[in-house]
């Protein structure tokens, strides 16, 4: 049975090229707005009894991106595909994960739980942020299967640089978890994370926890998300303060939002990266790949 792979209205370009490598035919997903705001889906293709892989990402506009994708994944099973992958390269609402002040919703439990209602054998997503919630299957169960880009984002690095004597540096706790697979990459450099306290949405505190680890080092910085920049603005600043030479920042998702792009440029970085899961002007490392090598892998199995 051929593969089909749809994409979503944020998901072409992961889906397109993900097609291209399956050897599978791509549709877009027809979607648009109704005047009064609400949205209307159309699947292009006869998907019955097909085995579909669709591919959206919902950073930006997740509200809306949340029910376009509520709805595509709903009509693929009315209209009986035989098997449903779904490449969610971001999926938002994870940050809020806990209740921070009484009264507030726990979104990271909405919307995985909305999300598992819909009927899909796997559920590819990367990097998605865990804090509170270590083991993403707390959150989505045994179908989700969460890669990561931040190899492919040290390896870009280190393809396009001579990194020298260099430290890997997570701008808080839960970045551990990238900054180990970076150093990882890099051939075993050290790695180190910094003390994050968040004053509000937009500014953050940023303090060393191992300063002599990074003197004197050019250093890479790793994390999951650029949405304000607030967290790599002050982690380099931080940095420079210590006395690091080069700053290269690499992330996974560069939402890049409230003009984070202008103030991150400013920062004159060695170089500034990050994957397509979100379309951005740093977006150099393909994902798509990532995920057609795992898609094969489970295939071959
Ligand atoms: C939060 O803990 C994440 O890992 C990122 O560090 C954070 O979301 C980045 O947000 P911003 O760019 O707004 O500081």
């Amino acid at each position: 049975m051929p593969t089909i792979v749809l994409g979503g209205s944020a998901g072409s370009h992961v889906g397109y090229e993900l097609s291209r490598i399956l050897g599978a035919s791509y549709y877009d997903v027809e979607v648009r707005e109704f005047p009064d705001g609400e949205l209307y889906v159309r699947i292009p293709v006869d998907v019955s009894g097909a085995d579909v892989v669709y591919v959206n990402s919902l950073a930006k506009r997740p509200n809306d991106l949340l029910v376009e994708t509520f709805l595509t994944l709903r009509t693929l099973e009315d209209l009986g595909a035989r098997t449903i992958r779904s490449v969610l390269a971001y999926i938002p609402y994870a940050r809020q994960d806990a209740r921070f002040n009484p009264g507030e919703a726990v979104s990271a439990l909405v919307i995985s739980e909305l999300l598992k209602s819909f009927k899909v054998d796997r559920v590819y997503t990367f990097d998605l942020h865990l804090h509170r919630f270590r083991d993403p299957r707390q959150l989505f169960g045994d179908s989700l299967v969460n890669l990561t880009a931040i190899r492919d984002l040290a390896r870009y690095l280190s393809e396009h640089h001579k990194l020298g004597e260099c430290v890997v540096v997570g701008p808080d706790e839960e970045s551990e978890q990238w900054a180990r697979v970076a150093s990882e990459e890099l051939g075993g450099a050290p790695y180190t994370i910094m003390e994050k306290r968040r004053i509000s949405a937009t500014d953050v505190l940023v303090e060393p926890r191992d300063p002599e680890l990074v003197r004197g080092r050019a250093a890479v910085l790793v994390d999951d998300i650029i949405s304000t920049g607030g967290t790599i603005v002050e982690t380099v600043r931080a940095l420079r303060n210590l006395g690091v030479g080069d700053v290269y920042v690499a992330a996974t998702h560069a939402i890049l939002a409230h003009g984070a792009y202008n103030r991150l440029v400013k920062l004159e970085l060695r170089d500034l990266v990050a994957s397509d899961t979100v379309l951005s002007p740093i977006s150099r490392v393909h994902v798509a790949p990532i995920v057609a090598r795992h898609i094969l892998g489970q295939e071959r199995r």
